[in-house]
């Protein structure tokens, strides 16, 4: 049967581009849109074109020039939001205006200082009006996780009945919990008349770090598009990071069996592309696009990546389009680790000198954190050339510049051992089988239980 396709919406040079710090001028947001583009998005939400010259020539350019997606202009539920929208979004093959207006008594009361009759009058006919110029018009009640469920239902009732094509339902200030996000979403299915003719979309905000799991309780609930932004950029704590919806999708099938049409080896480049537009580096931590993601430090994991991938990795670099996977050597590496990378360096060693080196390496691993290969080269050549320890290069206080030292992690091991990781591979997710097969010359070295320590 097939898989119910999910629309994903990239707001990262809209709701993305007004976090602190990360701004882009019109030549930047029309190369990221071309990623975007590259990347499969469906939707590319180009800018609020009233708010300023330069989001208007953002919008108006990239509807111009990226053809394939849908390219969505923002607009307060005005007319004279609606017409610039319009009016930028003129040259797109697929636009789409995109109307919002805040529906809480919060924001009804202090922001808007309308009353909900006003408000509802207020979405209604600029509805209406974008409807009279485009056939694709979205509405967002915002703040709709904080309103008066039943006046909720009454507005997007209302924006259907006026023409809404896409209804979405923002957790604008990052406030709701995923089951009762899917519940709100529940609700909007059973009570509103016509729901059935619009697409329900999610946009959540990230300010109790519940972004990503609030759109998939969504999802489960009967929403059919995401809005989210590479790399989570967005107000505040940000939007729902659209690597990571992606992958929980394509890795969980089992749990979300939704296809989107995201090429998702495009996912690093458009995640290092904004990182290097806005400046705002990629958290080292960050799931699926940060440096660290496919890293593996500590000797136990090491050891088991190199046994097979599947004991530490869930989804391949590869499947995301990270060049390989990275055994950081550490203090935390094993021996098993440091072996490989030496013969990777063109060095095989018996047992006892692998455990001088071994015994240098930790001192100096402690002393600067990442070992390079130039320093690795030296312990090595100071061990071969019979020098003691107490004339080693770690301690005699060498220059060692903290840089990260990696291990290109060979896929092929995994082969050698009998089991192929993307077949077996619970993402079953594309990448090639890597580099080439590395031997790993100690197995008979040692039983079991030592190689259990190795990996320590
Ligand atoms: O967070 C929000 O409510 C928004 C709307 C404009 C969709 O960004
Ligand atoms: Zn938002």
């Amino acid at each position: 049967m097939d898989r119910p396709r999910i629309t994903i919406f990239d707001t990262t040079l809209r709701d993305g581009e007004q976090s602190p710090g990360c701004s882009m001028n019109v030549q930047e947001k029309l190369r990221l849109a071309q990623q975007l583009d590259r990347l499969g998005v469906d939707v590319i939400e180009a800018g609020f074109p009233i708010a300023s010259d330069g989001d208007f020539e953002a919008v108006q350019r990239i509807a111009a020039t990226v053809r394939r997606p849908i390219i969505a202009g923002l607009a307060r539920a005005c007319t004279g939001d609606v017409d610039r929208a319009w009016q930028a979004l003129q040259g797109a093959a697929h636009p789409r205006i995109h109307v919002f207006l805040a529906t809480s008594d919060i924001h009804l009361k202090y922001k808007l200082r309308i009353s909900r009759e006003k408000c509802l009058e207020q979405a209604r006919e600029a509805v209406r009006h974008a409807k009279s110029l485009c056939a694709d018009v979205e509405f967002s009640p915002e703040d709709a996780t904080r309103t008066d469920v039943p006046f909720l239902c009454q507005v997007v009732e209302a924006v259907i009945a006026a023409g809404a094509t896409t209804v979405n339902i923002p957790d604008t200030v990052g406030y709701t919990m995923p089951e009762e996000y899917g519940r709100l979403i529940r609700t909007l299915r059973e009570e509103v008349a016509d729901i059935d003719k619009v697409t329900i979309s999610t946009h959540c905000h990230n300010d109790l770090g519940l972004s990503v799991a609030n759109s998939l309780a969504g999802v489960q609930a009967g929403a059919r598009q995401v809005e989210c932004t590479i790399n989570g950029i967005g107000e505040r704590a940000g939007n729902a990071s659209l690597e990571e919806i992606v992958m929980a999708m394509r890795v969980r099938p089992d749990r979300y069996p939704y296809e989107t049409a995201v090429a998702s080896e495009h996912l690093y480049s458009s995640s290092q592309m904004l990182a290097e537009i806005t400046r705002v580096p990629v958290q080292p931590n960050k799931a699926i696009t940060g440096r660290n993601a496919f890293a593996h430090e500590a000797g136990i994991h090491q050891d088991g990546m190199l046994k097979n991938p599947l004991t530490y990795e869930i989804m391949t670099p590869q499947s995301v389009g990270v060049p390989d996977s990275r055994l950081v050597l550490g203090k935390h590496s094993g021996r098993h680790a440091l072996a490989l990378r030496c013969e990777q360096l063109g060095h095989q060693f018996e047992r006892r000198e692998l455990d001088e080196i071994y015994r240098r390496f930790v001192v100096l691993a402690d002393r600067i954190k990442k070992v390079q290969d130039s320093h690795l080269l030296e312990l090595i050549q100071d061990v071969s050339s019979g020098n003691g320890s107490n004339n080693d290069a770690s301690s005699q206080g060498k220059k060692f510049p903290p840089a990260a030292a990696t291990l290109p992690f060979p896929r092929a091991v995994s082969a050698a051992a009998g089991a192929n990781a993307n077949d077996s591979h619970p993402a079953h997710v594309s990448g090639s089988a890597g580099q080439a097969t590395v031997s790993i010359p100690f197995t008979d070295h040692h039983s079991e239980q030592e190689d259990y320590l190795w990996g320590v």
